[in-house]
């Protein structure tokens, strides 16, 4: 006969409860150990922009093939903390599910002209589609799932990797910075991407499962730089989600310096929920929660790249 079930709770021994950690500073002073393991630099305080004429922006794409790495969060809250330093900044959302739309609180229903039009019709210009987001000085070529379509239209066109790259051109000398969201794939939205773009970003998060995938990211780098954009540079890798009480987490950021050196930022993006509450907000955590570790980390991350751009 079988045994009758037991519903007895399993015994089960009581593991002591962890003792919070003392709250992590969110910026190591420069020369003390940083969450890289690599000391931190003293990073040099922005200068004011010199609009020369003829200038023209800075472009720049974050990307990563795998979802959910904080591609979108660096570019909303990496573009409003430039405007912060007095940049000007316009941002693309470049990705078919429109969460830097929607993140900036556009609805998608409700968007007269995207960045599919954009692409796809040459009576549209750029100046018809940019929006103004809630931080002023920072705008907004806005997407929804239209743009799914242009991936597919754009194999039958002529340059089709170049298109972006046309209907950027008009509006270069308005901006200092352009930040492209890419989607999470290498398909030929994302080379268009990288076809207009100075430089890449590589939001990557502090998991050991990130570090899969990033072998292919950077060939498909290295291709575009061979084949239609000799200019591309990678301008950093970024950790994001890092939780510094983890080994895992410390772990992950030294496998990245030893593939990566000296593209790795200095500075890395700790894990908390305040990035899906001012999503939900439909603003940037620097307005959000201004004074919190998450909105510091990305203006210490726009220092870093500000100190990494020639001319920017
Ligand atoms: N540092 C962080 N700490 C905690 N949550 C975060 C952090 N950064 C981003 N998130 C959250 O993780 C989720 C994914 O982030 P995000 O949308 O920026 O990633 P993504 O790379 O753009 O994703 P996709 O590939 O789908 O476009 C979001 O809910 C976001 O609020
Ligand atoms: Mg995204």
């Amino acid at each position: 006969m079988a045994e009758p079930l037991s519903f007895e709770p399993l015994p089960f021994e009581r593991q002591p409860v962890p003792t919070p950690a003392a709250p992590v500073p969110s910026s190591p002073a420069a020369g003390e150990l940083g969450p890289t393991g690599r000391p931190m630099p003293v990073l040099p305080e922005p200068t004011p922009v010199v609009r020369r004429e003829g200038a023209k922006a800075r472009v720049v794409s974050m990307c990563n093939q795998k979802g959910g790495v904080g591609k979108t969060t660096t570019t909303i809250n990496l573009g409003a903390s430039l405007v912060e330093y007095g940049r000007k900044v316009l941002l693309v959302d470049f990705d078919p599910q429109g969460s830097l739309s929607v993140g900036l609180g556009l609805n998608p229903h409700e968007m007269d002209l995207t960045v599919y039009n954009l692409l796809m019709q040459s009576d549209v210009s750029i100046h018809d589609v940019v929006v103004p987001t809630g931080v002023p000085g920072m705008d907004l070529l806005p997407s929804n799932i239209d743009l799914s379509a242009a991936e597919v239209q754009l194999v039958h066109e002529v340059g089709r990797e170049q298109t972006l790259m046309r209907v950027l051109a008009p509006a270069l000398a308005d901006y200092d910075v352009v930040l492209i969201d890419c989607q999470p794939s290498l398909g030929l939205l994302t080379v268009n991407a990288l076809t207009a773009s100075d430089g890449v970003i590589v939001p990557l998060e502090c998991e050991y499962f990130a570090l899969r995938g990033v072998a292919l990211l950077k060939t498909t780098i290295d291709k575009v730089r061979e084949r239609l954009n000799p200019s591309l540079s990678i301008d950093g890798v970024l950790g994001t989600m890092f939780d510094g009480r983890t080994l895992h987490s410390r772990e992950v950021m030294e496998r990245l310096v030893q593939a990566w050196g000296d593209k790795v930022f200095h500075t890395v993006i700790r894990r908390t929920v305040k990035f899906s509450d001012s999503t939900v907000a439909g603003e940037p955590i620097t307005t959000y929660a201004a004074t919190s570790a998450g909105a510091d980390s990305y203006r210490q991350l726009a220092k870093e790249v500000l100190s990494r751009w020639p001319d920017a």
